[in-house]
């Protein structure tokens, strides 16, 4: 049987559209960007969660000489979330990226290992969460759920 999914990112050129609390997570998942440590990629990455509460709880790339050992801005962001035990739901989660060495893409895409994450944190909190990818020269592009990032996760059951 074929299985077909509809993928549908909406493009914002300015923050207009967004809600206060939206355009103050943007803000600080760029400032998020600041904080991180990325002496080998030169690539600094932000990520902002929005919980229900109106809570923001950031994370940047944190590398390490050992290459696997860094890890990627998402999962700093949703690692110290779910460590936190806060209960308030993830409603929205932001990316961006900075870099002197790379292109930073049109759209900036989370990799597939946080993508992952992405996918078992909805499931754990039984909702799903909005994603804004933005870049300072290509606005931003909002996904309504984590599967028009990633449609085929995978799952035990
Ligand atoms: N990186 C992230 O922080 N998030 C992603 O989704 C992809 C890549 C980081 C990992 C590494 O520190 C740098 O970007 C270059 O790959």
């Amino acid at each position: 049987m074929n299985i077909t999914k509809h993928i549908e990112l909406k493009h914002f050129g300015s923050y207009d559209a967004f809600t206060d609390l939206e355009k103050k997570l943007i803000k600080a998942t760029y400032q998020a960007t600041f904080k991180s440590y990325a002496p080998f990629s030169k690539f600094y990455v932000g990520c902002g969660l929005l919980l229900e509460s109106g809570e923001i709880i950031t994370g940047s790339n944190q590398e390490n000489a050992a290459f696997p050992s860094g890890l990627c801005a998402e999962r700093v962001a949703l690692n110290t979330y779910a460590h936190s035990g806060n209960n308030s739901k993830i409603i929205a989660l932001a990316v961006t990226a900075r870099s002197e060495q790379y292109d930073i893409p049109k759209l900036l895409s989370p990799c597939g290992a946080c993508l992952q994450v992405m996918s078992e944190m909805i499931q754990r909190q039984n909702a799903d969460f909005k994603l804004f990818a933005f870049t300072e020269e290509n606005g931003i592009y909002v996904a309504e759920g984590v599967e028009s990032f990633l449609p085929f996760g995978f799952e035990l059951k």
